[in-house]
């Protein structure tokens, strides 16, 4: 009778640690047949009660022989290591003993080492045009333009490095008044603009999003993208919005649950917002960055600009998001109406990262 030989698997060595677990799931995601084995005991849970091998120490007497039976037993042909120390000593031990096991990847600090390249130079490479958006005014140094890609890198959303970008110079030029976001999901944007707030002293952030399914539904999008919606848990999202700005948080930032029209009229009728913590925020009622990004249908962004954009200062921007985009026109032609309609007031206008950025002057002597 012909045995199958086991089908080659890769090797989690040490599997102790997030970039274990991490490889772990994706390898699961794609079939990948993965042996777990460690010389400490880790937390049982992490690998959804895949067994994890105990293997000695690699200084250890026994390591030698008990690491060339795992290997051979279970068809080991790449291992992925997940600790430097551990990783420094395979890449000399494995071809010391004739192995041929494939080494994955770089080692955890050569990876720390890349990618902190690759930051920077995004920064760089973003900075190089930025100027361009800054009217005139000075952009942030390039450590801190990578410290803030960085953040919001962390936090799930739909802002690109090239709209944070935008965003980061066009604060330089920002009169002093209020900060406000509509549409916030999981507060990407949200952390650099508190941030941008208070790096020039800007004015007190407002967030606004109501977190529930029917606010979000796309009416004008295809249904494969209108149906996204229903894969949120929007209590488990309006939770993961506070603890992505819990570090953050301070007494210039307040949210308000509801949606954009019910959020405007609190606004503009002067009533109290506060923070988590119930203090008061000083909003002056009068808006330097308006970030619309709420619901993409035509009559949602309408509205929305409708009703925000009277707040807005001379000098004051505005930033349509999704200008260029795929799934529906409702941004670019609210974005086309208000280009025409304030065309007196337009004192810089472009767009970038797929949104809009518009800075509005005084209204005309005569309108308004
Ligand atoms: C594209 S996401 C926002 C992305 C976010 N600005 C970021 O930085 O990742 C759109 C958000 O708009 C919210 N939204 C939908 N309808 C709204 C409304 N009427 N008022 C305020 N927010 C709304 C949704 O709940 C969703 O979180």
């Amino acid at each position: 009778m012909n045995v199958r030989p086991a089908p080659a698997a890769t090797l989690i060595f040490p599997a102790v640690n997030r970039l274990a677990t991490d490889y772990w799931r994706t390898a699961r995601l794609v079939g990948e047949p993965v042996v777990l084995a460690a010389s400490v005991a880790g937390d049982a849970t992490s690998f959804d009660g895949q067994a994890v091998l105990r293997l000695p120490m690699v200084h250890e007497a026994g390591f030698g022989s008990e690491f060339l039976a795992l290997i051979r037993k279970h068809a080991i042909s790449r291992i992925f290591c997940p600790v430097a120390s551990v990783y420094s000593h395979l890449q000399t031990w494995l071809p010391a003993h004739g192995l041929t096991v494939e080494l994955l990847g770089d080692s955890p600090i050569r990876r720390q080492v890349k990618q902190h390249g690759e930051l920077m130079a995004q920064a760089r490479s973003l900075r190089s045009w930025m100027s361009s958006c800054a009217a005139g005014a000075e952009v942030l140094p390039e450590i801190e333009v990578a410290g803030l890609l960085r953040q919001a890198a962390l936090v799930y959303g739909e802002s690109s490095d090239e709209k944070l970008a935008a965003m980061i110079a066009i604060a330089a030029s920002a009169p002093a008044g209020d900060l406000v976001e509509i549409g916030a999901l999981m507060g990407r944007t949200a952390l650099v603009l508190l941030y941008l707030a208070r790096r020039y002293q800007i004015g007190p952030l407002l967030t606004v999003d109501p977190w529930q399914a029917v606010h979000a539904i796309h009416h004008d999008s295809p249904a494969n993208i209108g149906r996204l919606v229903d894969e949120w848990d929007y209590e488990l999202l309006a939770e993961a919005f506070f603890v992505n700005l819990a570090p953050w948080s301070g007494n210039d930032h307040a949210h308000l649950r509801m949606p954009s029209v019910q959020a405007f009229a609190v606004y503009s009728d002067g009533l109290p917002i506060a923070t988590r913590e119930s203090v008061v925020v000083p909003f002056s009622r009068r808006i330097a960055i308006l970030h619309v990004d709420g619901n993409h249908d035509h009559a949602a962004v309408k509205q929305d600009c409708e009703l925000w954009v009277s707040r807005l200062l001379p000098g004051g921007w505005l930033i349509l998001d999704d200008y260029q985009w795929a799934h529906g026109d409702g941004p670019r032609r609210v974005g086309n109406e208000l280009l025409e309609a304030c065309s007196q007031r337009i004192e810089r206008a472009f767009v970038c990262g797929k949104a809009m950025f518009i800075k509005l002057g005084a209204e005309p002597a005569g309108e308004g």
